[in-house]
């Protein structure tokens, strides 16, 4: 394994810096040509590269985009002689690590050289966690949907997952906010430590700061033994606080400073103890507004959303759908052993044109019952949406209009998001120009629409 690869043209250079590192105990290749040393380094390398930034043939820069193709997370850092400040400035922009002047102060190089190799582990250590995550078939912590919004969505996971930062995630009833925790928390960290999960709003007012806190025995009338608190219990892994803005405000309180001083003492105990884990909460509510509502302290609001993470509702990325349903489907007709009963055209259609207030929850439940249905399965999904949700207002309306809002939707969008550019509209859409014409006169649709999404 090598630990540093040194590129420089200067022999005398090399020598030296490849003698001050072996004499700290590094294991150091070097060559006086970045093509040789490019020909070695793969995005498995585990190393830092440390070149010149001025050599005959590839340059520093060259060298380090050349690097960066094969893989941005290895570190560079550049040798800068007298009179190159600019182009370190330039590559710094670009990406380099850091740089280091010649004649090089050898203390100096090795600290840079020692932080940008534990960075290299962390960078490596993330992508196999994440690796080990992709392969691992936990249902749990799988999120399906590419649908753009989603892949965004699993972007930002992959990205924060592996910090410490404290996680706020909204987003309406049944979007899938918990899936996403259990996402951050398996790709995290301290995802081999606990995952624990309180739901703030299933739990009585006067039991709340026992559940969190712990407690010693006689702490109070009903408090039989000693018992470990939720933060405690979560020592090590992640705490998942589900509904946080049902917390009562003065738990609230006692929450936070507990989490600035990371420290918690049980009822009925005059003893702190340190504790230590990644926190994740949720709400179903825009977390500005249960402020505003007084149902959130807003100091705590600034602990818990060092990362914020919005869900969309599921109307807002009808791509996964189709993908969802067919998972949700396959898996209840391997639980219940029945026939998959493939979901005929336009019943896919009305279920993308319909408006989902349940979310991806209202989505399983309707899968599920229509593998259970004993309807032809061509009049499943009309009843079963007809009877899904109270506070639908389209209940009785005939599949036939439900197909064609669904069209008039879709080609309304279309003209939008193209800002009525007829070519982009068709090539989307895939249909003829005539069709189009016809389609946009029967549902009275204009070429082009002000910014505003409504009418
Ligand atoms: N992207 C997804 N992929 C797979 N399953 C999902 C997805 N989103 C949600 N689900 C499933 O939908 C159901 C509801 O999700 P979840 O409990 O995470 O929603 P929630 O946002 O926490 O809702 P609530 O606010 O009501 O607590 C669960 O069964 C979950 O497994
Ligand atoms: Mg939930």
């Amino acid at each position: 394994m090598t630990d540093v690869i040194i590129i420089d043209d200067e022999r005398t250079v090399r020598e030296s810096a490849q003698q001050w590192l072996e004499l700290s105990g590094l294991s150091v290749r070097v060559y006086s040509d970045a093509k040789e040393a490019l020909a070695y380094i793969d995005s498995d390398f585990s190393g830092v590269v440390v070149s010149d930034v001025k050599m005959s043939g590839i340059d520093g820069l060259a060298l380090q985009k050349k690097i960066f193709e094969l893989d941005p997370g290895i570190p560079v850092v550049l040798f800068t002689g007298h009179g190159d400040i600019a182009m370190a400035v330039t590559a710094i922009r670009d990406g380099a690590y850091d740089f280091v002047e010649k004649p090089f102060d050898p203390e100096r190089m090795l600290e840079i050289i020692k932080r940008a190799m534990e960075k290299r582990q962390l960078v490596l250590e993330n992508r196999d966690l994440r690796r080990e995550m992709q392969n691992s078939r936990g249902m749990e912590s799988k999120l399906i949907g590419t649908s753009k919004k989603m892949r965004e969505l699993k972007r930002e996971i992959a990205n924060i997952a592996p910090t410490a930062a404290n996680v706020l995630i909204s987003g309406a009833t049944g979007t899938g906010k918990e899936v996403v925790a259990r996402s951050i928390h398996a790709l995290s960290m301290t995802g081999r430590g606990p995952y624990i999960a309180l739901n703030c709003a299933a739990i009585p007012v006067s039991m709340a700061e026992s559940e969190l806190f712990g407690h010693c025995s006689g702490a109070f009338t009903s408090a039989q033994g000693d018992r470990i608190g939720k933060l405690e219990a979560a020592n090590g892994g992640t705490l998942f606080l589900d509904e946080v803005n049902s917390m009562p405000l003065d738990v609230q309180g006692k929450l936070l400073r507990a989490l600035e001083c990371k420290e918690i003492t049980p009822l009925g105990s005059n003893k702190a103890k340190h504790v230590e884990f990644r926190l994740i909460s949720a709400m179903n509510e825009d977390p500005q507004e249960a402020v505003r509502n007084g149902k959130l302290r807003e100091d705590l609001l600034f602990r818990l959303n060092t990362v914020e993470l919005v869900v969309p509702p599921l109307r807002e990325r009808r791509d996964d759908i189709s993908m969802l349903f067919s998972f949700f489907m396959e898996r209840a007709a391997e639980t219940w052993d029945k026939p998959v009963e493939p979901l005929p055209s336009e019943s896919l259609a009305v279920l993308m044109g319909y408006s989902w207030p349940g979310n991806v929850r209202e989505l399983k439940n309707i899968a599920e019952r229509y593998v259970l249905s004993a309807l032809p399965p061509r009049e499943r999904i009309p009843k079963l949406l007809s009877s899904s949700s109270e506070d639908r207002g389209d209940s009785a309306v005939p599949l036939k209009d439900q197909v064609n809002l669904f069209e008039r939707n879709l080609i309304k969008e279309s003209l939008l998001s193209h800002k009525g550019n007829i070519k982009a509209v068709l090539a989307e859409l895939m249909i003829p120009r005539r069709t189009l014409n016809e389609k946009m006169s029967k549902f009275n649709l204009k070429r082009l629409y002000k910014s505003s999404r409504s009418g």
